[in-house]
């Protein structure tokens, strides 16, 4: 063998390196190695995908579509999804050069955030969060300014903070209600005090509504619904919650025609296009209109009242989420903080939970348990749960 290749190496890129590893990841690499956890810990439908969209897909193929479609997407779909966001918001966008079909939310909010960011350029992410955003604007060469969401506020936004933040030149502000892991969503009223600032600071809103079907208290009011923000914002939604279809990789983004044509640039090249059979299921999905949805939202909300009740009664204080599927718990009341809390649990009794300090620095007291489990996974999990508080 060349003795000289086994000693080749390379320097890795310095800002992939200082990037921390997903705190989700590490905590489910060691769950993987164990039988019989009963794991509230993923953030993806316990659902199948409702047959009529699986079967629309496997027609298309067997009806030869197996193509490249256009880089933006379909132009039928991407109609589709134009009705669907003027349905929520009551603005048209055009399908031609406003709307991009993408693999996922996650790949549009990475190629806006590349398609935005300069070197350097503030964004701020409003935390605790869905992991990647801090990530993301940091591979995208930005800087992440975080601002923290206090227990005192039920993990809302303070618009006091918002506007700190404002002052300190951000470029944009990646939004995201209902939260991923809080649960926390905003009424009209609330959300118009958002607007109001990042109106007054002409900011660009990232707003990530891909959990907007599962809201349990209120109708969920879209970021586009607010006067002058459609011009200032980029709307991300996707099919994986809603319509439990987190393995289609699909999604979508309704952007300014500049910033649009910006994001497709970089999927042009690096995507090309979402896969076509997923294309297919997702205009079947818009098609049938939101049965399954509303029936997956009624058994989300049976659950969320059931694990809610139960985390406080063995005393972890747990707001009521108002969407999503999670609820973000305080577990300070065991003495422990939430890495040692959720490693006992999972070596003690086989429940297995994501630590809040994977969503923020702050998180110590918290941990992430997702109710996108089966009642009898979540039952199982609490009597788990309340025997593991009654030895502690
Ligand atoms: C807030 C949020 N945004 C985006 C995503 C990723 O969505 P997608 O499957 O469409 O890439 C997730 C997944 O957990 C999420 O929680």
């Amino acid at each position: 063998m060349n003795k000289k290749n086994t000693q080749f190496s390379v320097e890795l890129s310095r800002i992939i390196s200082g990037l921390p590893p997903s705190g989700i990841r590490e905590f489910f690499d060691l769950v993987l190695t164990m039988d019989d956890v009963v794991s509230l810990g993923v953030g993806e439908p316990d659902f199948s995908t409702p047959w009529h969209i699986v079967e629309s897909a496997v027609f298309s193929l067997e009806k030869g579509y197996t193509s490249y479609t256009s880089n933006k997407g379909m132009l039928e779909l991407r109609k589709k999804v134009a009705n669907l966001i003027y349905s929520k918001s009551g603005l048209r966008y055009d399908p031609e050069n406003e709307i991009l079909i993408t693999v996922g939310v996650s790949e549009a909010m990475d190629i806006v955030l590349r398609a935005i960011c300069n070197p350097g350029d503030k964004v701020a992410v409003i935390k605790p969060s869905y992991v990647s955003y801090s990530p993301c604007v940091i591979m995208a060469g930005g800087k992440a300014v975080e601002i923290e969401c206090k227990k005192e506020n039920k993990f809302k936004l303070d618009p006091a903070d918002l506007e700190a933040a404002c002052k300190d030149n951000i470029k944009a502000v990646i939004f995201n209600y209902p939260s991923n892991p809080t649960g926390v969503s905003y009424t009209k009223e609330e959300l118009s005090e958002i607007v109001a600032i990042i109106r007054k600071y002409n900011i660009l809103l990232l707003s990530d509504e891909i959990y907007d079907t599962l809201t349990y208290d209120f109708d969920h009011t879209s970021i586009l619904n607010f006067p002058g923000m459609k011009e200032r914002t980029v709307y991300f939604n996707g099919f994986s919650k809603g319509y439990a279809m987190t393995g289609w990789r699909i999604g979508y983004l309704a952007a300014p025609p500049e910033i649009a044509a910006m994001a497709n640039k970089i999927h042009q090249y690096t995507i090309l296009c979402t896969p076509i059979m997923a294309q297919f299921a997702a205009m079947e999905a818009l098609r049938s209109g939101d049965d399954d949805v509303r029936a997956m939202n009624k058994e989300y909300k049976r659950r969320r009242n059931y694990i809610v009740s139960q985390l406080n009664d063995m005393g972890l204080t747990t707001f009521l989420p108002q969407g999503a599927f999670y609820t973000y718990t305080d577990v300070s009341s065991s003495g422990m903080n939430s890495i040692a809390f959720a490693k006992k649990l999972l070596s003690d009794k086989k429940v297995a939970v994501v630590p809040g300090t994977a969503f923020s620095s702050c998180g110590s007291d918290f941990i992430r348990i997702s109710y996108a489990s089966s009642f009898e996974n979540i039952k199982e999990a609490m009597l788990r749960m309340k025997e593991f508080m009654s030895l502690l």
